[in-house]
């Protein structure tokens, strides 16, 4: 955190009713942080601009220009929602896509268009770079072009042209990793922009769908990674591949365990799933030789927009997100956690800020978020945490300049008294910042460590960070 940025979205604030007295409870909590048992590194936060809603979050809606900085701001600054990774869509639609005509053969020239816009993402990408330079920019494909695919259409699902099980005159896999590249290479040449992660599939797992989309199980995805992955490392050593946005951990697994099974093991950096069809139960690292994963897309989106904290324990609220991402971090040794969209002018769940005309609106969610990412940055790395209550949660995360976050989730009605223990952390002071029905990440006491102890306390229903130097 260098600097506090005073920025506050005005309206009230909701009263937390349901409290419990701790009459005759035992409150005590023991906590205890192992820095010397290491685990993932940290990559970050994100969400999505996708299908036009970059074009939304600029001014299509009727956001204002000074809106719509504030709005990105709010999801990227490092002080505010602290978010450090944009998933931009490949297009493959033919208005938005870069190939907007089909070479006759894999070998006919091609015809790559850039026309600046990417449909909003460039204007998205730029404002999210400007509040936090160091953005994680994953730019993926929901499926190749229609002509590259058994079904010619980018619709529909279908697979591309080459992989094992499909029959068509051509094998368009070089054509299909070229264009991936090209996509990088625009962001590169025409817009300085540098992506860090190239992925070629969005949910394979799931059948036909009447939006963009292309299937794979993890056999045909080696026949597809043994083609892109070279060609990505031949023109940008530093880009990474992803393998493969599954719809669910499990899927996911399931996937990566074929690929391993084909030789495949080695053609992707980072492992990518959603978290709509299962949630992480387990580490990866026995499916990805070690590499990283990170669950890339997740949203409820079938309900009205809901703004809150903790009022009704719906699955939308900012504490249950808080709770997702815990759950991703410590079963799942996840390295990043994105939402779906970041911001549209719609009345769904499926944002993390809701756009209307020129308001806008902040899902609690965020500061589920900004209470992970503000304070363990990227870089960072898992150490061991533990709670010998249920009903607490903790994890820890030392920072690459020795600072320690310690976020703590209190699911109990009461307030817990922590009893924390410290192993292998050089610090001497926490501060705790507090985000519940009234606080948004909000500073609150400093208590200084004496040697590995110290004590403090979590309200109830509440996210806290411990913050330690
Ligand atoms: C260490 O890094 C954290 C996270 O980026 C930052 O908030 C903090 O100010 C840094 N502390 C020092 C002493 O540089
Ligand atoms: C290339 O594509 C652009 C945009 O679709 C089009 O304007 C141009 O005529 C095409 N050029 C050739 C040689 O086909
Ligand atoms: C958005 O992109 C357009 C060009 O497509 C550009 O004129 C405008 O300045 C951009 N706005 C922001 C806020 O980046
Ligand atoms: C593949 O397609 C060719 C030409 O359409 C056809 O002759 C052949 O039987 C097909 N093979 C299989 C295994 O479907
Ligand atoms: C490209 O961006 C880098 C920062 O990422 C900057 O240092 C450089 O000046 C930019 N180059 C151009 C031509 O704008
Ligand atoms: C790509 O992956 C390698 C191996 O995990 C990692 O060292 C490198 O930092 C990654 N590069 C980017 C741009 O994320
Ligand atoms: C592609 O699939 C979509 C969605 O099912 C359908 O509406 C469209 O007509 C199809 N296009 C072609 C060229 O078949
Ligand atoms: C955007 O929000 C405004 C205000 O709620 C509404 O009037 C308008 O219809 C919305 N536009 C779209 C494209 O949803
Ligand atoms: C906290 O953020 C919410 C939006 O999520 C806002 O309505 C509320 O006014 C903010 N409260 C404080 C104390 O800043
Ligand atoms: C702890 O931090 C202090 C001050 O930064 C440093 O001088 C000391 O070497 C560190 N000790 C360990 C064990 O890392
Ligand atoms: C720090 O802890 C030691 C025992 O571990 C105790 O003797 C000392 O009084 C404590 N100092 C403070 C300032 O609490």
């Amino acid at each position: 955190m260098k600097y506090l940025l005073a920025l506050s979205a005005a309206t009230g604030a909701l009263s937390q009713d349901w409290v419990i007295p701790s009459d005759g409870i035992d409150t005590e909590v023991a906590l205890t942080v192992n820095g010397y048992d290491k685990h993932q590194t940290m990559i970050g936060g994100g969400c999505s601009g996708a299908f036009g809603v970059a074009c939304d979050q600029f001014g299509a809606s009727g956001l204002s220009p000074e809106n719509q900085q504030k709005v990105t701001q709010y999801l990227f600054d490092e002080n505010l929602g602290g978010l450090s990774i944009l998933r931009n869509i490949i297009t493959s639609t033919q208005s938005g896509s870069i190939l907007r005509d089909c070479p006759a053969t894999p070998s006919s020239p091609v015809n790559y268009t850039w026309d600046g816009s990417d449909v909003c993402q460039v204007n998205l990408t730029k404002t999210a770079l400007k509040y936090n330079p160091d953005l994680f920019i994953y730019a993926d494909a929901w499926s190749a072009p229609g002509c590259f695919k058994t079904n010619k259409n980018e619709s529909d699902g279908g697979f591309i042209c080459g992989v094992r099980g499909t029959n068509c005159t051509y094998d368009w896999r070089q054509a299909y990793a070229d264009y991936l590249v090209q996509y990088a290479r625009f962001y590169k040449e025409k817009e300085n922009v540098t992506i860090s992660l190239l992925g070629a599939y969005n949910e394979p797992d799931f059948n036909p769908v009447t939006y963009s989309s292309m299937q794979s199980d993890g056999y045909q995805a080696k026949d597809f990674l043994e083609v892109l992955y070279p060609t990505v490392k031949e023109a940008y050593p530093e880009l990474n591949v992803s393998c493969c946005d599954a719809t669910g951990a499990r899927q996911e697994r399931n996937l990566l365990y074929e690929l391993q099974k084909a030789g495949g093991g080695n053609l992707f950096d980072i492992a990518t799933w959603h978290n709509y069809q299962s949630e992480a139960k387990e580490p990866f690292k026995d499916r990805t030789g070690g590499k990283p994963n990170m669950e890339t897309e997740w949203s409820q989106g079938s309900q009205e927009f809901n703004p809150y904290w903790d009022v009704t324990g719906q699955e939308a609220e900012g504490f249950q997100w808080a709770l997702y991402m815990h759950q991703g971090f410590t079963a799942g040794d996840a390295s990043g956690w994105s939402y779906w969209w970041c911001s549209n002018n719609n009345t769904n769940d499926d944002v993390l800020i809701r756009l209307a005309g020129d308001d806008y609106y902040i899902a609690a969610r965020l500061w589920a978020f900004s209470s992970y990412y503000r304070f363990a940055r990227p870089g960072a790395t898992r150490v061991d945490a533990s709670s010998n209550a249920e009903d607490v949660y903790v994890s820890s995360w030392i920072n690459t300049n020795g600072t320690v976050s310690m976020p703590v989730i209190n699911a109990a009605h009461l307030t817990y008294d922590l009893n924390v223990n410290l192993l292998g952390l050089n610090v001497t002071k926490a501060t705790a910042y507090l985000t519940d029905n009234t606080h948004n990440v909000t500073a609150m006491e400093s208590i200084p460590i004496n040697g590995t102890r110290f004590q403090a306390t979590v309200e109830p229903r509440a996210m806290k960070v411990f913050f330690m130097e």
